[in-house]
C-alpha cells in the first residue's frame, strides 16, 4: 500500500456567510480513532447542508470537522485496530463532515461496501439521500405496503430515493415538483402520482385521486405547507418535516383539523444523531436494500459529476433548485 502523506488539499470556506467563497487548502491529514477508517476520498456527495453550512446557517456538530461534506466514497487506507479487515476495501458512507477532501474519516459502522459494477461517483450519491428516505419512510413513518405516500421535491436528492423505497416497499407514491421533466424523471423511478405544483394546488390535485386521504407525507418544504397537508391526512397520518426549504413559520395554522385526524407532525434530522444510532440505521438499510441496490433495483440518480476542483459550480447548479437527483464531487 502506498505511504500516507501528513499533509493533504482540502476545500475550505472563507468568509463563512452569504459572500463565502470555497478555496483549496492545505489540511494535516486526519488520524483514524479506534472505531475509525481513513479513507483516500474518491468521490464526495454534495448535499444542500454543505450550501447552509458555507452560509453560516448550519455549523458541523461540536468535535468535527469545519471541512464541507457529509458522504463519501474512497479506499480504506488505514484503520482503527479492531477494523484492520476493512483495510483496501473499496467503501461509502455518511460521515459528519470532512467529505471534501482528499482523505476523510469515516466511522467502521458507517461505512459499506461498493457493490459490484458500481462508480464511486455513483456509491458517493448514495448514502445521505438513502439513508434520510429510509429514516423517514421506515424508522420514523413505518410505511406498509399499499399506504398512500406524498413525496415533495420527488425529483430532488432525497425525493428519487423516497420515491424508489416507498415504491419497494409496496407504497402507492404522489410526487409534487416544479416541472414536467422533473416529473418523467419520478414517473420514470415508479410514482404513480404526478403533481406540477407550479400549474396546480397541490391538495386540490391530491384530492381528487385520493379523497380517502394519505398516510405519509414527506416534507422538506415545511412553511405554509404544513397547514395545506393537514387536511389531506387520513386517521393517524404523519407528516414528516426534514427541512424547512420554504420557511420556519406556519401562516394561520388551525390545530383542529390535525387533532380530528389524530395526526402527527414529526422532524427529522441525520447529521446529528449518534453514531450508534446512524450504525444501526446503516446497518438496517443495508440489510433490507444492499441486494436491491447491488442488482440495481434501486439506485441513485446522479445528475452530474464535477471534478472537485470545481465545487463552487456545483454549489450554483444546486442552488438553482434546477438538479435532478444528485452532484458529485470526483477527486
Ligand atoms: N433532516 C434530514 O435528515 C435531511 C437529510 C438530507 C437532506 N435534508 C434536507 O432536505 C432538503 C432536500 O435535500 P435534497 O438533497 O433532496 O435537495 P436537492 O436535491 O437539492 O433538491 C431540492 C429541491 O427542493 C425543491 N425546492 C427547493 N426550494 C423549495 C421551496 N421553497 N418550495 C418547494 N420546493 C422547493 C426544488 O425542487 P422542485 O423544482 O421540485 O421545487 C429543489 O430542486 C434540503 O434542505 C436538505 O438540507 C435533510
Amino acid at each position: 500500500m502506498a505511504t500516507i502523506p501528513s499533509m493533504m488539499q482540502a476545500i475550505a470556506v472563507v468568509n463563512l456567510g452569504k459572500d463565502s467563497k470555497l478555496v483549496i487548502e492545505q489540511r494535516p491529514l486526519p488520524q483514524p480513532g479506534p472505531e475509525q477508517l481513513l479513507i483516500k476520498v474518491a468521490a464526495a456527495g454534495i448535499n444542500r447542508a454543505d450550501l447552509m453550512q458555507r452560509r453560516g446557517a448550519y455549523p458541523p456538530p461540536e468535535g468535527e470537522s469545519d471541512i464541507l461534506g457529509l458522504e463519501v466514497a474512497g479506499v480504506v487506507i488505514a484503520a482503527g485496530p479492531q477494523h484492520k479487515s476493512w483495510l483496501g476495501k473499496a467503501v461509502f458512507g455518511l460521515v459528519p463532515g470532512g467529505g471534501y477532501a482528499e482523505y476523510a474519516l469515516l466511522h467502521a459502522g458507517h461505512a459499506m461496501v461498493v457493490p459490484a459494477g458500481y462508480s464511486m461517483a455513483e456509491v458517493a450519491a448514495t448514502a445521505e439521500v438513502f439513508l434520510t428516505a429510509y429514516q423517514l419512510l421506515s424508522s420514523i413513518g413505518n410505511s406498509q405496503p399499499g399506504q398512500h405516500v406524498l413525496i415533495h421535491a420527488g425529483a430532488s436528492g432525497v425525493g428519487t430515493a423516497a420515491v424508489q423505497l416507498a415504491k419497494a416497499i409496496g407504497c402507492k407514491v404522489a410526487v409534487t415538483t416544479s416541472s414536467d421533466d422533473k416529473l418523467e424523471l419520478c414517473q420514470k423511478l415508479g410514482a404513480d402520482i404526478l403533481i406540477n405544483y407550479k400549474d396546480v394546488a397541490f391538495e386540490q390535485e391530491l384530492s381528487k385521486h385520493w379523497p380517502d386521504g394519505v398516510d405519509i407525507i414527506l416534507d422538506p418544504v415545511a412553511g405554509d405547507y404544513i397547514r395545506r397537508e393537514i387536511p389531506l391526512l387520513k386517521m393517524d397520518g404523519k407528516i414528516v418535516i426534514y427541512a424547512m426549504m420554504a420557511g420556519r413559520d406556519v401562516p394561520d395554522l388551525d390545530m383542529a383539523p390535525l387533532f380530528k385526524r389524530r395526526g402527527q407532525i414529526i422532524c427529522s434530522t441525520l447529521r446529528n444523531r449518534t453514531n450508534s444510532y446512524k450504525t444501526r440505521l446503516t446497518q438496517a438499510f443495508y440489510q433490507a436494500y444492499g441486494q436491491a441496490l447491488a442488482q440495481r433495483q434501486i439506485q441513485p440518480v446522479l445528475q452530474q459529476q464535477f471534478h472537485w476542483h470545481q465545487a463552487e459550480q456545483a454549489h450554483q447548479l444546486m442552488a438553482s433548485n434546477s438538479t435532478k437527483g444528485k452532484l458529485v464531487l470526483t477527486f
